[in-house]
């Protein structure tokens, strides 16, 4: 049975309505009837007992961050087959449907990415890191300040060595780099490259060409100041090393990648 409005899970948290509908389950508005808060509650299907404790380890692991820029996941529990992590609700708009309406200057991005990159550096400066796996516009909310909040932790992965990557990926076609593709390793230069083509997006007001299009030769990255002469000659460079097509070619980290953004390099 899908969750209705009204609905009290644990007696605690009533639904109020949705905020968004996935592939794998939906995120609802809900009221925390213990603290008198809105509070965002995430829904994912639970498939198998091996989903389970995975899903555990991996609240656990992601209420323990705390950042300005991340959501804090507050409570995570099993109802009839179903997941769910509760986490605070992020007021704003998602920047998919914002720059839809409102096409950003260059400048507004940039002080967009110094929010993403915050929230990554904190997120890959974890031990282990934490590697997101789907930054894209619609994951990322301008609150009415003007501060930009990381949200969707479905499928974060905790980086570990050992580990090849399995399990749910998301994969948006034009954001997700090569290696989240194929049976490659991701790591912590699949974020910059996905934010790369996140601030792309924003500043030329279309979708970066696909990597695999680009890896077999089909289709090639636009210059953005080709489609937008506003955007300085650095943050182009920034962004084109960023979008490198092997992990190798890009920025070492995130802080390397930021300076150059801020022309700080
Ligand atoms: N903590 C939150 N607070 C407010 N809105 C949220 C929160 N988490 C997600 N959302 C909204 O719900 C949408 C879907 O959530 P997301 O976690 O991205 O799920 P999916 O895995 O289905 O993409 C997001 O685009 C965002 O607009
Ligand atoms: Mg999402």
């Amino acid at each position: 049975m899908p969750l209705q409005q009204g609905d009290i899970l644990r007696d605690r948290y009533r639904i109020e309505g949705q905020l968004g509908k996935g592939g794998m389950g939906a995120v609802f508005l809900a009221h925390d009837l213990t603290l008198d808060i809105k509070v965002a509650v995430k829904e994912n299907l639970n498939p198998s007992p091996e989903s389970e404790r995975q899903f555990r380890r991996e609240a656990r692991l992601l209420a323990t961050l705390r950042h300005p820029n991340l959501p804090r996941v507050t409570d995570h529990f099993i109802l009839e087959e179903r997941q769910y992590l509760v986490m605070d609700f992020v007021k704003g708009v998602d920047l998919h449907t914002h720059v839809e309406k409102q096409p950003p200057t260059p400048a507004e991005v940039l002080t967009w990415a110094e929010s993403i990159c915050g929230a990554l550096s904190y997120l890959h400066s974890r031990k282990p890191p934490v590697i997101h796996r789907d930054i894209k516009p619609a994951n990322l909310k301008l609150q009415p300040g003007g501060n930009v909040v990381l949200v969707d932790f479905g499928i974060a992965k905790v980086f570990d060595q050992s580990q090849t990557t399995t399990g749910a990926r998301g994969l948006t076609p034009g954001f997700s780099p090569p290696e989240q593709y194929g049976g490659q390793r991701t790591d912590a230069r699949s974020d910059q490259y996905s934010m790369a083509a996140t601030l792309y997006s924003f500043l030329t007001n279309q979708r970066p060409a696909d990597s695999i299009q680009r890896m077999l030769g089909k289709e090639i990255l636009k210059p953005v100041r080709e489609l937008n002469p506003a955007v300085p000659e650095h943050v182009e460079a920034a962004l084109e090393r960023a979008m490198g097509l092997k992990q190798e070619e890009r920025f070492p980290d995130m802080a390397s990648f930021c300076m150059a953004l801020a022309g700080r390099m």
